[in-house]
């Protein structure tokens, strides 16, 4: 699928008005961006930010602002200091961005500072908002966000956190695919060979994760974390079946690698993340989700697990 092809499924992506950034610090500057996977999907040049400019505060706090307000509701909204240890410091933030002067009176309505009040912050904690400048003062303002962070692992990288504004937006103003576009345009730039990531089972973000990559389930359950029901999953970066994502088409490589095994993860019960879970400690592995089985089902429908065929054969 061409960029020509993905502008009839996401208008927006086309004219420029909307195009990706990245904030990273200058020592963490990606060496060859998009040499690694092959895709004309990012023909505008990204707008680049250093995160550690006092001056680049107010795209900081948009940032937090869209955060805060998608993640809120599950009590998992970023501190500012995870954002500076965790993602700025050691790690690649990026997203896309629009032209403030470009965006539609409803979408700026809603991104204005008295309408982005903080609904969720977690006890304790202060929201973000207070200094929000205004969409008036702004050049580029975020709509997405996508962190991934190095590992000690060579080649592989830990997707630590993915957001769009669609989710604050009335369903005829909002940007299709602007959030599997900000994973993927991450994915892309930083030449990422293998991407490990953790979201919880029945979220929708399943829906984008699994289309970047075969989704290995190397995790299905994680007491360690404050959301134990937290599938872990790790995925080898390939661009031949992001497509998929919007075709809906099946992934015919996929079927002839694995196969259906008899376990299911039912959203809705732990049990069935424990047994899988057992499973994984027990090396019976490794345990694959199906994209297009995802894309799919409703969220709260049971998942199939998959696994290589000359497995299920032995
Ligand atoms: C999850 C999230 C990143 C998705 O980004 P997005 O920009 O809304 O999604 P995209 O436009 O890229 O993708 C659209 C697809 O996702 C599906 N989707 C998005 N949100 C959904 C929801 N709440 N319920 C069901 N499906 C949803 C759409 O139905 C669509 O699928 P389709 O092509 O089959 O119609 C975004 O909704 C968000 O920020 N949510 C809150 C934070 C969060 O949960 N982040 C993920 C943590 S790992």
């Amino acid at each position: 699928m061409m960029f020509q092809d993905l502008c009839e499924k996401m208008p927006w992506i086309e004219s420029g008005d909307i195009r990706p950034y990245v904030f990273v610090r200058p020592e963490n500057a990606i060496q060859n961006p998009g040499a690694r996977h092959k895709t004309d999907w990012f023909p505008h040049a990204p707008i680049l930010k250093n995160p550690l400019d006092i001056k680049e505060i107010h795209f900081a706090d948009r940032i937090y602002a869209i955060e805060e307000k998608a993640f809120g509701p599950s009590n998992m909204a970023m501190p500012r200091w995870v954002f500076y240890d965790c993602a700025v410091m050691p790690g690649f933030v990026a997203g896309f961005a629009a032209r403030a002067g470009a965006l539609k009176a409803s979408i700026k309505n809603v991104l204005d500072p008295k309408n982005l009040k903080a609904t969720g912050s977690p006890v304790g904690q202060t929201p973000h908002l207070t200094n929000l400048h205004s969409l008036d003062d702004m050049d580029w303002v975020p709509l997405s966000l996508f962190i991934i962070i190095p590992t000690m692992h060579k080649g592989e990288w830990v997707a630590h956190n993915l957001c769009s504004v669609n989710s604050l937006l009335d369903k005829e103003d909002q940007f299709y695919g602007l959030g599997f576009m900000s994973k993927a345009f991450g994915l892309w730039y930083a030449n990422v060979e293998q991407c490990s990531g953790m979201t919880q089972w029945g979220s929708p973000a399943l829906k984008l994760h699994s289309h970047y990559g075969w989704l290995e389930v190397i995790g299905a359950y994680a007491p360690v974390h404050s959301h134990r029901q937290t599938v872990t999953y790790r995925a080898q970066v390939h661009t031949d079946s992001w497509k998929n994502f919007f075709t809906k088409e099946l992934d015919l490589p996929f079927l002839e690698n694995f196969g259906r095994t008899e376990q299911e993860i039912d959203p809705q019960n732990e049990a069935s993340m424990l047994k899988l879970q057992q499973m994984i400690e027990n090396d019976k592995g490794p345990f694959y989700l199906s994209a297009h089985e995802i894309a799919q089902n409703p969220l709260n429908q049971k998942l199939s697990i998959y696994q290589p065929k000359r497995q299920l054969n032995s």
